[in-house]
């Protein structure tokens, strides 16, 4: 009998129907060869849900990824839905209230240059040599989830009088959120290459002072791992300048988001830089980019951080290292013939060989099953 994984899948909005079907593909073509089966159920999620439902995270799909094996979502969000009037619900408002709900606090992603796609970063090649790291986001703490308000200051006080529009956001964590996190960090780094740098801003902010308190701490517990602490403004800088350097990142939410845009840009393109998002229940995997809406429809949008995203799911949640590796040197032999979608092709790729998104999930598929 073969093993039963049940996925929840969230298309979601922009390319992410497109993309999703490529993972689907890729999973169902790998399925019979290590005797899986996958079942698909849909759920709404993002601008699709405010659509239909009012809400972007809508009863149904919070009881859809309640029970399942695991979450594969594509990307949520859109100009369509876009708004500064916070009385309307946002895409956005659905994929932190799923993050959430499923306790995924820590949000990996890794950054690997494959060989085959050295030219296609606006770095040199010579300064990708060694590049392989992970980044470990705290996902369901900081400034997307603190306390925030705007208003109207009608009496100035503490601006000079100055009256009009006032906001603001906190960046408000916990001593076990920082923790826990950490530990998330170094217990990949002892898979890895025993290095940690815990990102922060502690020359200035004082939920990154008690954040570095805690992870020095936790580092006791890892004698056998380096932790270096570095500031966010300088890390920005030396992910270009001399990103070989690095290997297990640990950082906030939105230091994480940030940082891990610009160091997609490593890989070539952000549609290579896949996630999973783990906590104590269901994992959720997500490529890290978003809804693209300006190439949705098209056909044209590299579906490979979702196809990763899925070789992450069979590896972190369901233990199908097998499947995993195969998908994954799939991939491999796939950009080493010298296949490209757009973004990742570079000046030399003949345009034969410049493909669209399910042209890649096929080829994928194809090496697979041969
Ligand atoms: C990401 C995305 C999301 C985030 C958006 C779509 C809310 O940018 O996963 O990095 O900010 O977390
Ligand atoms: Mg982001």
């Amino acid at each position: 009998m073969s093993k039963l994984y049940h996925i929840a899948l969230l298309p979601g909005d922009g390319i992410g129907p497109e993309i999703a079907d490529q993972a689907k593909l890729v999973l169902d073509a790998l399925a019979p060869l290590f005797d899986l089966e996958f079942k698909y159920s849909e759920g709404l999620l993002g601008g699709v849900a405010i659509d239909e439902t009012g809400d972007p995270f809508p009863q149904e799909t919070q009881h859809l990824v309640a029970n399942c094996d695991a979450v594969l979502l594509a990307a949520i969000g859109g100009p369509k839905w876009d708004t500064v009037d916070p009385d309307k619900p946002r895409p956005e408002q659905g994929l932190l209230g799923l993050r959430k709900s499923l306790g995924a606090y820590a949000n990996l992603r890794p950054v690997r240059i494959f060989d085959a796609l050295s030219g296609a970063s606006p770095l040199r090649p010579e300064r990708l040599e060694g590049v392989d790291m992970l980044i470990v986001r705290e996902l369901t703490g900081g400034l997307y989830f603190g306390k925030r308000e705007r208003f109207y200051d009608l009496e100035g006080a503490g601006s000079n009088g100055k009256t009009g529009q006032r906001a603001y956001d906190t960046m408000d964590y916990y001593e076990y959120e920082v923790e826990r996190i950490a530990r998330v960090a170094f217990d990949a780094a002892r898979t890895r290459s025993q290095k940690v740098h815990s990102i922060d801003k502690a020359n200035v902010i004082e939920s990154s002072r008690m954040w570095r308190e805690i992870v020095h701490r936790v580092a006791a517990d890892y004698p056998d791992i380096e932790l270096i602490d570095m500031l966010v403004d300088n890390t920005a800088m030396q992910l270009i300048s001399r990103p070989s350097q690095f290997d297990v990142l640990v950082m906030e939410n939105m230091f994480g988001d940030i940082l891990s845009d610009e160091a997609s840009m490593l890989t070539g393109s952000l549609g290579m830089l896949a996630s999973a998002s783990l906590g104590d229940g269901i994992g959720l995997y997500e490529p890290s980019h978003g809804s693209a809406p300006r190439i949705a429809g098209q056909g044209v949008a590299n579906p490979l951080a979702m196809i990763l995203s899925a070789e992450m799911m069979l590896r972190y949640s369901f233990e199908e290292f097998a499947a995993a590796d195969a998908l994954a040197q799939a991939i491999d032999a796939v950009l080493q013939a010298g296949w490209r979608t757009r973004d990742i092709a570079g000046e030399k790729t003949p345009a034969e060989q410049v493909v669209g998104t399910s042209a890649m999930g096929n080829l994928i598929a194809e090496h697979l099953t041969k």
